[in-house]
């Protein structure tokens, strides 16, 4: 039978995702998963966070929740919540009341959410994202509808750090106006941050170029094991007077992977201004999603507005992210006892979820197909999968890979 949608065509699988239909589909007893970046404990298995477990049992024992409709921007318990996590409590912008915060389907959500809010009320533009990114957002911003997708240098591949130089000249060669979409902390896939000087150096452009900042705080907390430290670049922006949006994902500081939870955290120069951007916010969400779950968001406010319970998430947010340090020294460890070629300190000097490894593509695909080690091709790891069972094995394989092909790295 024809179709009216015959001249549709199949894209190819998302990158990220596929590889997890991959790694779970591998019968092989040692398929390691190095792959998604979602946290795994020393067994290898997704954790729920006990905080996240008391809360889950007082709600389904409270009977006075329902299943209502939640206001078109959310649970305002929720959004206040996660902008004074993400601003800092004694925030400018907070004792001002100059900022708004909207309820989004995670992170990516409100990346869509404050895109589509750009287009319409900005119009086309320049939008600069990082080389490399997270490979999920030159997709949303590209379905939004800006055209003008540009890269700033962020990586140098041979000095394994971030291109500070390179990444201050591009901005400095942005038309005024662009939109510069920065991570907050942990970068996704370097696993490399700018410091904190470089930070300044980078809001001094911003500034002079009046260009237009995006955060994506995907990691808040995950990446130092300290919630202020890694609100550090977006705290030194809004110190500074300057209006930025921030896409905030609760999925992974409180493994919440799969309840989408978000807020599109705005600070604006005025009161009004934060009230006018939340109304257009909501009415671009109402026609997006209409308004948002309930679930994860009231863990999280619950969570963060009381002291007791915020302590105890702030106790499993070290073990996540110490448990990640030790990983990477354990790799590292193996490596250098071996004397695989090439230099692997990044390994230990890289932040958060992922180390960006240098390996190359055929590298990757090599630890995959004759391994079974699951890895984006571009060299990430997420530092997550690896474990004390697969260690050895990770290490041997990396190094067999490496010697294979004469030693070059990336
Ligand atoms: C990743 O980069 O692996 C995670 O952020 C998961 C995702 O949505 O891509």
């Amino acid at each position: 039978m024809s179709s009216v949608f015959g001249h549709v065509q199949a894209v190819p699988n998302d990158a990220i995702f596929n590889l997890k239909t991959l790694y779970e589909s591998d019968t092989h007893p040692q398929k390691v998963d190095l792959g998604i970046g979602a946290y795994r404990t020393e067994d290898g298995t997704p954790w729920v966070l006990p905080v996240v477990r008391t809360v889950e049992a007082q709600m389904s024992s409270d009977e006075t929740l329902n299943h209502e409709y939640l206001a078109i921007d959310g649970l305002r318990s929720f959004t206040d919540a996660a902008a004074r996590l993400l601003l800092g409590e004694d925030s400018v912008a907070i004792t001002e009341n100059r900022y708004c915060g909207v309820q989004t389907l995670s992170g990516t959500g409100a990346l869509r959410l404050a895109f589509e809010f750009y287009l319409k009320h900005l119009g086309q533009r320049a939008v600069y994202i990082s080389k490399p990114t997270w490979g999920n957002h030159r997709g949303v911003i590209g379905e939004v509808g800006f055209t003008d997708i540009r890269e700033y240098c962020y990586w140098n591949a041979e000095q394994k750090a971030v291109d500070i130089d390179g990444l201050l000249r591009d901005l400095k060669d942005a038309p005024e106006g662009s939109i510069v979409l920065l991570q907050a902390c942990a970068h996704n896939p370097t696993g490399m941050d700018p410091t904190k000087e470089q930070w300044r150096l980078i809001a001094d452009v911003v500034q002079e170029r009046k260009l237009i900042p995006l955060f994506d705080s995907a990691y808040q907390g995950f990446a130092s094991g300290d919630v202020d430290n890694d609100a550090y670049s977006v705290r030194e922006f809004v110190k500074r007077g300057v209006e930025l949006f921030t896409a905030q994902s609760f999925s992974k500081n409180f493994g919440l992977y799969n309840e989408r939870t978000g807020s599109l955290c705005c600070v604006l120069s005025s009161t009004e201004m934060a009230s006018v951007v939340r109304s257009q916010l909501k009415y671009l969400c109402r026609r997006l999603w209409s308004n948002p779950p309930n679930h994860g968001a009231r863990i999280v406010a619950t969570v963060l507005n009381n002291p007791a319970l915020r302590a105890d998430w702030l106790e499993s947010l070290l073990i996540m992210s110490s448990r990640i340090k030790k990983a990477r020294q354990e790799l590292y460890q193996r490596l250098r006892t071996k004397g695989t070629p090439g230099t692997w300190e990044h390994i230990v000097t890289q932040i958060g979820m992922f180390s960006f490894s240098g390996l190359s593509v055929q590298q990757c695909e090599v630890l995959t197909n004759k391994y079974h080690i699951y890895l984006l091709k571009n060299g990430r790891i997420s530092m997550c999968g690896l474990n004390s069972n697969n260690l050895d094995y990770v290490a041997a394989a990396i190094d067999d890979v490496v010697r294979q092909s004469n030693g070059s790295v990336d």
